[in-house]
């Protein structure tokens, strides 16, 4: 396998991605460490872990974080009324009086009345490929959470004092993701190879465009993601990100255009900015400005 391998595998997968994201797969996945990627929303970073998936044929398992999210939403928890009916029936039978209550109790915090959660699923010894674990958004997730995750990234194991050791024979492809809302401290990330995700660049887009968006003019798609790329430069609140420049020439297509221009721009940039701050600040930019970038940049690599 070489980085060049990967790129041809998650294109496949309709995921583009670029030489880093590529690399960065590739040693991840020869080396067998977790991969965080950080960058702003849309991106691409969720989605690649998707792709990765879908294209080594193991299983995507997704922790979305959030705060305050703990050990019992992330790795087990006791299935409390299922231990309950079992209980009542082992009463019913009269099992319950044959057994000490050190047996009953042994019975019920057992591996059948356990709720695997996504972290433990993901290191139970399987057939197949092995699963990748996306752990999405660790920004969201507090302090203790993330030294719990560095503990388990470290070992691919997981102690559940009733039942015992669960450890990962081969371990899980893990991806994670961040926002940045906030850092993700050092010890998570010394123990993760790191990949700064940005904006695809142009030509990129424009095949992603394509790709997404079936039936889209080639010249309109080289447009959008020139007005993008313009968009992205006025320093907004928040800068379009992929999803939106293929809603945009989504948009644009079941409105039957082939070329922007200033009216159509104004009339659906609400595809693309979601904020009233950034709306004001194209505004002020001038829509004739973006539309006229569009126009230089789409025609000058068509
Ligand atoms: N390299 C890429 N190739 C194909 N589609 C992409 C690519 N990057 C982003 N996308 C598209 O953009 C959308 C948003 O990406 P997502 O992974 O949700 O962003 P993030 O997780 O970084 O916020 C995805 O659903 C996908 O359709
Ligand atoms: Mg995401």
């Amino acid at each position: 396998m070489t980085p060049s391998d990967v790129s041809t595998a998650l294109s496949a997968q309709g995921y583009l991605p670029d030489d880093g994201i590529s690399t960065s797969v590739f040693l991840a996945m020869t080396l067998e460490r977790p991969l965080l990627l950080e960058g702003e929303a849309g991106v691409g970073k969720t989605e690649l872990a998707k792709a990765l998936s879908a294209a080594t044929g193991g299983e995507l398992i997704r922790l979305q974080c959030y705060e305050g999210i703990d050990v019992a939403q992330a790795v087990y928890d006791w299935d409390y009324s299922r231990q309950l009916l079992h209980l009542r029936a082992a009463e019913a039978t009269g099992e319950s009086t044959s057994m000490t209550s050190d047996a009953l109790e042994a019975e019920l915090y057992g591996e059948r009345f356990m709720i695997k959660r996504a972290l433990l699923r993901s290191i139970e010894t399987i057939d197949g490929p092995p699963p990748v674990l996306l752990i999405d958004e660790v920004d969201r997730a507090d302090d203790e959470f993330e030294a719990y995750l560095l503990e388990i990234l470290s070992d691919f194991q997981v102690t559940v004092p009733e039942v015992g050791v669960f450890r990962a024979e081969r371990p899980p492809l893990v991806v994670l993701t961040s926002n940045r809302t906030r850092d993700v401290h050092d010890a998570l990330k010394r123990r993760c190879l790191y990949h700064w995700v940005e904006h695809p660049d142009f030509e990129r887009e424009v095949a992603i465009v394509k790709l997404r968006v079936p039936g889209v003019e080639d010249g309109l798609a080289r447009q959008v993601a020139a007005a993008v790329e313009a968009l992205r430069g006025l320093n907004l609140y928040k800068p379009p990100g992929v999803a939106e420049t293929i809603d945009w020439a989504s948009a644009l297509g079941r409105l039957g255009a082939t070329q922007l221009d200033e009216e159509l721009v104004a009339n659906t940039l609400g595809s693309v900015l979601k904020y009233r701050e950034d709306h004001q600040r194209v505004d002020q930019h001038g829509v004739a400005a973006v539309v006229k970038q569009a126009f230089e940049k789409g025609l000058l690599h068509g």
